[in-house]
């Protein structure tokens, strides 16, 4: 029997870059998104000659960079290429990332047409300050009529990104902007806190003082914020950063954490197959020249997971997660005992209230531990 495979297309443009944001995104032509549609096609048939015969596709993820500000047609092509040489399941989830500026009906419609059933869409937050100082060109006007388009054509999927702890972000904004989609419904909500990346130009600004991070304690009182507001809402936290009502858990984001195979197509693609992982390069140039070039995937780096790294990554992610981590799956993976071998620093993290272990035998964080999950996480590991 095949084995189940999820998919990653990496879509590099944007219609403008925001200030904070450093992931591999480019302003650009339409004529060289066009070109890079035609070099990602290739891509796709030559990765499904490698792996369709030994796997299905159970979901699919469309994300950047910006999906929706490539030209009308580009999606469906994108899509018509994955369904004719890769096996998709009828019962595939297939996410697609939007800018709430960058559609329109005629979009919408070819994105559903062409298999999409849930939109991520980035919203950040409802102060028109804040985004504006984000470098977000687009007003909450446009999220909301986004959400209305996406609706009326029968979609109910969808999830909203929103950002904690941005310089001159209020605690009073979150509020408004968790309250705003707690009205309109929006059944999954991922809610990141910002990380000053290196080499953008919010960094820049922090290093010199022109802009502010809040403090550290204003952040914890952000997230402490959602986490109370989406619980009384009905929405469960299913990982740290992510929340949903009953139904709307994103499987695709399930397959990174439960450390699924997974296969990244497009420039910056990063994959997870058997025990391997692999990054496409990062260079959109080098990207098109091995492709037209030499006719073969621009593979950056490949390494085979060690068994350490394995049981770090396993600790990682599932310590992220609400279920927690699975002590009788470590101890199948591994032969070895979790519970016996981390015993002084679990007893402690319990007796310190930020850790739980369930009838099940599952490690899981408190809310208390929650906010200090990268330490336990580091201790868990050293
Ligand atoms: C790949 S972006 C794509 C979404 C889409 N392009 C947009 O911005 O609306 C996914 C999400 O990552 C989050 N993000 C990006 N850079 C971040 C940073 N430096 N710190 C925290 N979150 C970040 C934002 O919430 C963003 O919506
Ligand atoms: S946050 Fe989204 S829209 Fe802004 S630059 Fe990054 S990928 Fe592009």
């Amino acid at each position: 029997m095949k084995k189940e495979l999820s998919l990653y297309v990496h879509i590099p443009y944007c219609n403008s870059k925001c200030e904070y944001c450093n992931f591999v995104s480019t302003v650009s032509t339409d004529s060289e998104k066009l070109k890079y549609v035609e070099l990602l096609k290739r891509e796709i048939v030559l990765r499904a000659n490698e792996y369709n015969k030994l796997y299905t596709i159970s979901t699919i993820y469309i994300g950047g960079g910006t999906p929706s500000c490539l030209p009308l047609g580009s999606i469906k092509d994108i899509f018509q290429t994955i369904y004719k040489y890769f096996t998709v399941k009828n019962s595939a989830e297939i996410t697609m990332e939007l800018n709430p500026n960058s559609v329109t009906e005629e979009k919408i419609t070819e994105y559903i047409n062409s298999g999409v059933n849930r939109f991520s869409i980035g919203l950040q937050c409802v102060d028109q300050h804040v985004l504006l100082s984000m470098g977000r060109t687009h007003t909450v006007d446009d999220f909301d009529n986004t959400i209305s388009l996406i609706r009326s054509q029968g979609i109910s999927n969808i999830s909203a990104d929103i950002m904690l702890g941005y310089p001159g972000q209020k605690l009073k904004a979150v509020q408004e902007t968790i309250d705003h989609l707690v009205s309109l419904n929006i059944p999954h909500i991922s809610s990141y806190m910002l990380s000053v990346e290196s080499g953008t130009p919010l960094q820049l600004m922090v290093d010199k003082g022109v802009k502010y991070l809040p403090k550290e304690n204003d952040t914890i009182k952000m997230y402490q914020t959602v986490l109370k507001t989406l619980t009384n809402a009905g929405y469960n936290r299913y990982e740290i950063s992510n929340f949903a009502k009953p139904g709307f858990i994103c499987k695709h984001n399930k397959v990174y954490w439960n450390r699924s195979d997974y296969l990244g197509l497009g420039v910056a693609a990063h994959s997870y197959v058997a025990g391997v992982r692999f990054a496409n390069t990062e260079d959109i140039k080098a990207y098109f020249d091995c492709i037209i070039g030499k006719n073969k995937v621009p593979v950056a780096e490949a390494n085979k997971i060690s068994k350490e790294e394995m049981k770090e990554e396993f600790v990682m992610l599932s310590l992220r997660t609400a279920d927690g981590l699975d002590t009788t799956a470590y101890q199948k993976e591994f032969g070895e005992s979790f519970l016996a071998k981390n015993k002084d620093k679990l007893a402690n993290f319990i007796k310190g209230g930020f850790l739980v272990i369930d009838s099940q035998g599952r490690v899981k964080a408190t809310d208390s531990g929650f906010l200090v999950l990268n330490k336990l996480i580091l201790e868990l590991c050293s």
